[in-house]
C-alpha cells in the first residue's frame, strides 16, 4: 500500500468515527460506534494497523505518526461523545444535579380544624369509655322528633327551621309516622337509632353533621356540627353527667375551666339544663343536657322504671372556635387555605 493510499484511508476513517461519536444519541449506539472503529476483533483501526507492513520502510515513520495522531484525536472524540452523554456510567444524570440538596417537599393538604376537633372529643371520651355511634344525615321525621318527644304541633317541626327534602315528599315510615324526610336538625336522632339496637348499659357519642336554616353571620351557620352524647344505665344520676361534662371541659379546654348548669327545657329530658363553660374569663353556653325522659324510653322500648339515663349535645365549632379563638364560624367554611393552614 502506498502512503498517500494509507494517509487518505486514515483521513476517511478519523472523519467517519468522529461523525458517529458526535451524533451517537445514547450509550448504545456510542459503545456500537466505538466497536466498529476502535474494537480490538475487527475494528477499522485493527485493519489499517495490519497494513502498515505493506508500505515501504521509508514512509513507514511518517505512516506510524499519521497513525498515532489518528488514534487520539478519535479517542478524543469517544470521550467528548461520552461526557456528552452523561459519563462514563452512562445514567444520563445531570452533572449539575447535586443529590445532596434536600428535596422540594410536595403539598399535601391537611385535616379541616372541625374534624380535628372532632378527632379530639373522639379521642377524650373515648378515655371514659363512650362508644362512637353515627346515624344519618337524611332523616324521617321519627328520629328528628316522634321518638324524642317533639310531637306534630311542636314548633320545633316548623318548615321554617327544618331543610324538608321536597323529592322525598311525603309518606309513612316503619313506624307508620307521617311526615316528610328532612336533613336532620339535631344529632340526638343518634340517641333513638343507638337504643332501638340494643339493650342498656349504654354509653355512646355521636359525632356529626346537622341542618338548619339560619342566615349565617359570625355564630349561625346552616351546616354545623354536634357531639351528642347518651349514658344509659341502672341508677344514673344527674351528678354523674355533671362529673363526665366536667371531666370532658377540663380535658378540652384546660384545668382551670368551670361547668354550670342553668335550668332549661327539651322535650327528651328532664329535669333539662343549659350547659356554660367558664374558660377565659367568661361563661359561654355550649350546649343542652339533662336525664332521658321516659317517654324517649318508652318509644325505643325500654323500661323507665328500671333505666335512667343522661344525655347531652354540644356545638362542635363553639368548642373549636373558643380553643383557637376563631371569632366568626364562616371562616371555617369559607375554604379560605390561608386560614385554614394555620390549624
Ligand atoms: N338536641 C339539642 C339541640 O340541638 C341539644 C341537646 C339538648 C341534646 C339536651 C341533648 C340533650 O342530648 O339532652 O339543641
Amino acid at each position: 500500500m502506498s502512503l498517500q493510499d494509507f494517509l487518505s484511508t486514515l483521513d476517511g476513517l478519523e472523519e467517519e468515527a468522529s461523525a458517529a461519536f458526535e451524533t451517537a444519541c445514547d450509550a448504545d449506539t456510542l459503545e456500537a460506534a466505538r466497536v466498529r472503529f476502535l474494537g480490538q476483533k475487527s475494528g477499522a483501526l485493527r485493519d489499517v494497523q495490519k497494513r502498515m507492513g505493506s508500505i515501504d520502510k521509508a514512509d513507514r515513520k511518517t505512516a506510524g505518526m499519521r497513525l498515532n495522531q489518528f488514534k487520539s484525536n478519535v479517542q478524543e472524540a469517544l470521550e467528548n461523545a461520552k461526557t456528552r452523554l452523561g459519563g462514563d456510567d452512562s445514567t444520563g444524570a445531570d452533572p449539575t444535579f447535586d443529590p445532596s440538596l434536600p428535596g422540594r417537599r410536595p403539598s399535601i393538604g391537611h385535616i379541616h380544624p372541625v374534624t380535628q376537633t372532632m378527632t379530639h372529643l373522639m379521642e377524650i371520651m373515648g378515655r371514659m369509655g363512650f362508644e362512637a355511634a353515627e346515624g344519618p344525615e337524611v332523616e324521617d321525621p321519627w328520629h328528628n322528633f316522634v321518638a324524642l318527644n317533639i310531637p306534630e304541633d311542636h314548633p320545633a317541626r316548623d318548615p321554617l327551621d327544618n331543610f324538608y327534602l321536597a323529592t322525598a315528599a311525603t309518606g309513612t315510615n316503619d313506624r307508620n309516622v307521617e311526615g316528610s324526610q328532612l336533613l336532620r336538625s339535631q344529632t340526638s336522632t343518634v340517641q333513638i337509632r343507638v337504643m332501638e339496637d340494643k339493650q342498656p348499659p349504654i354509653r355512646v357519642i355521636s359525632l356529626g353533621r346537622v341542618y338548619r336554616p339560619d342566615a349565617p353571620d359570625a355564630t349561625h351557620f346552616p351546616m354545623f356540627h354536634q357531639m351528642e352524647g347518651l349514658l344509659v344505665d341502672k341508677n344514673v344520676t344527674m351528678a354523674n353527667l355533671k362529673t363526665v361534662l366536667r371531666v370532658f371541659a377540663t380535658n378540652y379546654l384546660g384545668d382551670d375551666v368551670e361547668i354550670r348548669f342553668r335550668p332549661s327545657f327539651f322535650p327528651f329530658t328532664e329535669p333539662s339544663v343549659e350547659v356554660d363553660f367558664f374558660w377565659n374569663g367568661s361563661w359561654v353556653e355550649f350546649g343542652g343536657a339533662g336525664m332521658v325522659d321516659p317517654a324517649v324510653f318508652e318509644a325505643v322500648g325500654y323500661d323507665p322504671e328500671v333505666y335512667s339515663g343522661f344525655a347531652f349535645g354540644l356545638g362542635v365549632e363553639r368548642l373549636c372556635m373558643r380553643r383557637h379563638g376563631i371569632t366568626d364560624i364562616r371562616d371555617l367554611y369559607s375554604g379560605d387555605l390561608r386560614f385554614l393552614q394555620q390549624f
